[in-house]
């Protein structure tokens, strides 16, 4: 095969957002400026959460203006508090572990399944004591969590599953959507997911209508609505604008058909990629439930000396990929390494943050593309050899 130089950036844009998301926009920014308009969020709030719902397999959603909201929403209506322990895994965006911490609550680490890369249920078990108040598994990359087994835990000790869905639009288990799993679900449509907002937003499912009454109140001033407005609780602006929502539900409309082509397109990489021994490739794209957010294959540290900033380095800088990390353990941030936490409790997750690197599929990238990214993928092994 005859190679020439490409430059493949690892796009901002995670879904696709065509000219009828551009339409959805402009026709409620038009009749919000129209004479009498508004830019009140209704109804489209109502239509977008009920569509959201029914996409995800729950009872009902709350939309809302972040993932990151979403979950801190989510601790607040739990009633996390200091004094409380909230499990999560090392292995996610920092504001899996934050919400906790913003409670007052400790977050507690615990162990990833190095198939999957999501949170393993029996090593959260060995973190559960008597303060555990919440546990927060994430659906990585795309990949369902261990449901069946969460559940098993909520059976046996009550203790909450709040799933982080940020990656997880779509996403099925044992071909239901994961929407109505444990007691609540927080997704993001943040740009570089596969549905966007116009670059924010979120949503929270859950089948516990009383949570998601107090999840809205939550998101909006505490406000509760009848013959006279009350506050009934106390909340916050958390709300996402009219624009926003009705993007949400031509977003929603393609959610399975760009689930589809990452699913197809990541595929095609592992097949490309089969048998490189440096590389360990992401599991589960042969299902039709895993979400397809991330393509994250990890360079085997065992089997070569190469670090993975080193061949990064060296993927853009020689061959014009651009890659990116998910993620850093959280520990390592800087407002995680005061709190000290021992580094050597989550071997799996410590390691896998070190070989970590998700490579540039998205829902236009060509067949081309894919084979130049595995190719510069091997010579780049080849050439730090
Ligand atoms: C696992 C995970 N959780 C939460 C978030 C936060 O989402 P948002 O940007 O919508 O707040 C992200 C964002 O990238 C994420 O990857």
């Amino acid at each position: 095969m005859t190679i020439s130089p490409r430059t493949i950036p690892f796009a901002a844009l995670g879904g696709l957002f065509e000219q009828d998301d551009v339409e959805a926009a402009m026709r409620v920014i038009s009749a919000a400026t129209a004479e009498n308009g508004s830019f009140f969020p209704l109804p489209e709030e109502a239509d977008f959460q009920k569509a959201f719902a029914a996409h995800e397999g729950s009872h009902g959603a709350v939309s809302i203006n972040s993932c990151g909201t979403a979950l801190d929403v989510c601790m607040m209506v739990l009633g996390i508090k200091p004094g409380d322990e909230v499990i999560t895994t090392p292995l996610t965006f920092v504001c899996t572990a934050t919400c906790a911490v913003a409670q007052g609550a400790k977050v507690v680490f615990a162990d990833i399944d190095p198939k999957t890369l999501c949170l393993d249920p029996q090593a959260v078990r060995r973190k559960i004591t008597k303060r555990t108040k919440a546990i927060i598994p994430v659906h990585f990359a795309g990949h369902p969590a261990d449901i069946d087994a969460f559940d098993v835990i909520t059976r046996e000790s009550g203790i909450p599953i709040i799933y982080d869905a940020a990656h997880a639009v779509g996403t099925k288990y044992k071909s239901r959507g994961i929407g109505g799993a444990g007691k609540a679900s927080c997704y993001s449509f943040q740009s570089n997911k596969n549905m966007t907002t116009l670059g924010e937003g979120g949503a929270i499912t859950s089948d516990d209508q009383e949570f998601l009454e107090r999840a809205r109140q939550k998101k909006t001033f505490g406000y509760v609505y009848g013959k006279q407005l009350r506050v009934a609780s106390i909340g916050f602006n958390y709300r996402m604008t009219k624009p926003q929502l009705a993007v949400g539900l031509t977003q929603l409309a393609k959610a399975d058909r760009v689930n589809a082509l990452k699913r197809q397109k990541s595929r095609v990489m592992s097949q490309l990629l089969e048998g490189v021994d440096e590389l360990i490739l992401p599991a589960g794209y042969d299902s039709e439930g895993h979400g397809a957010h991330l393509y994250v294959v990890r360079l085997n540290t065992d089997r070569t000396k190469l670090s993975r900033d080193a061949f990064r380095d060296h993927l853009k800088n020689r061959h014009g990929v651009a890659t990116s990390l998910h993620y850093p353990a959280v520990w390592t941030w800087d407002a995680f390494s005061e709190l000290d936490y021992d580094r050597a409790d989550c071997p799996i997750a410590e390691q896998a943050s070190e070989q970590v690197i998700s490579l540039p599929i998205f829902p236009l990238t060509s067949d081309e593309d894919l084979q130049y990214i595995a190719w510069a993928l091997k010579q780049s092994l080849l050439e730090s050899k």
